[in-house]
């Protein structure tokens, strides 16, 4: 028997931008996806025989990356994170059940945390017609806070680089990690969920043509990373005001790319007075906003009174862990 957790992410500045090879910036989140497997007689996901064309990310982890040719398994699924919200649950999917593969099959040995990472991201793309940025797996694995950009970032330690063969060619990341100060720790992210998915691919089409339409817009993806830096600079410093400042000037970026909702905006501005910052996370179209606070509960209310969910969360959980043998 293994038992795996790995946690969801929150995109703090870059998203959008981190397509045209500007930096992203994430942290690792509390909320995640525990999986749990043991040896049986036939194979079973959730109590149900397993299918794996409906579970793309296990199938192709089994199969594909850990040419898995033991007893059939029995594997139990639970999350706490919103799924389809922008929060990597299926990253975390990935991650979780190649941990609790991984250490299945080598009893005893550490789980290694990169080659984890890009075993997930393999599964990400595999199950995402060949497109996924490394930022959701990346950021599940190593936990903490990620930087994702097409090349090394000043003032962040680099860990690994990662590539992929896309429909559109070859991509190529940088993936590296900064140190959060421990005056962080005194703040909160409430992330607030508008109920409706965000749709990733689409999202990232949205962009794509909008520049196509008003190509001066793409001037809005060099001020998302002139903002992602400002950013990066107040969160190793610990400056949790700077911090809220770029996180407010980047939801006006992202507005201007068309890519908020009005129920984001709502979420957003019913967070403001009780917080540092407030912005929408990950691709938009939907999904969740993210205010950072001293105040948690105040948030989450303010959220609630404006119609989203909320969840609380620390900056930069642990990343991929096993939990049971
Ligand atoms: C989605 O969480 C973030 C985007 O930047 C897409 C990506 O990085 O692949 C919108």
């Amino acid at each position: 028997m293994a038992e795996a957790f790995a946690p969801g992410k929150c995109i703090l500045f870059g998203e959008h931008a981190v397509v045209f090879g500007h930096p992203a910036v994430a942290v690792a989140i509390d909320q995640g996806v525990t999986v749990n497997i043991s040896e049986s007689n036939k194979w079973i996901l959730d109590g149900q025989e397993f299918s794996p064309e409906k579970h793309p990310h296990i199938s192709h982890t089994i199969n594909e990356l850990f040419n898995y040719q033991g007893r059939p398994l029995n594997i139990n699924i639970s999350s706490n994170l919103f799924s389809a919200a922008g929060l990597g649950s299926s990253a975390a999917l990935s991650n979780a059940f190649g941990a609790a593969l991984y250490h299945h099959m080598k009893q005893g040995t550490d789980i290694d945390r990169i080659r984890l990472a890009k075993y997930a991201h393999s599964a990400e793309a595999n199950a995402q017609k060949g497109r996924a940025s490394p930022t959701d797996t990346a950021t599940s694995s190593l936990g903490g806070c990620v930087v994702v950009s097409g090349s090394h970032v000043l003032g962040t330690k680099h860990i690994f680089d990662t590539k992929l063969l896309t429909p559109e060619g070859q991509r190529e990341w940088s993936i590296n990690i900064v140190e959060l100060p421990l005056s962080i720790r005194e703040s909160w992210l409430v992330l607030g969920f508008t109920g409706e998915g965000a749709p990733t691919g689409k999202m990232v089409e949205k962009v794509a043509n909008l520049l196509k339409e008003k190509p001066e817009k793409i001037i809005e993806m060099d001020t998302i990373a002139n903002i992602t830096k400002a950013g990066l600079t107040a969160l190793s410093a610990g400056n949790l005001e700077a911090l809220g400042i770029a996180m407010n000037a980047c939801h006006e970026r992202l507005r201007s790319l068309e890519v908020s909702t009005r129920e984001l905006d709502d979420l957003v501005l019913a967070s403001r007075p009780h917080s540092y910052g407030a912005k929408l996370t990950g691709a938009g179209g939907g999904g969740c906003m993210v205010a950072l606070t001293k105040d948690p509960s105040r948030v989450a209310e303010a959220i609630e009174v404006a119609g989203g969910k909320p969840l609380i969360s620390t900056l930069g959980s642990d990343g991929v862990r096993i939990i049971k043998n």
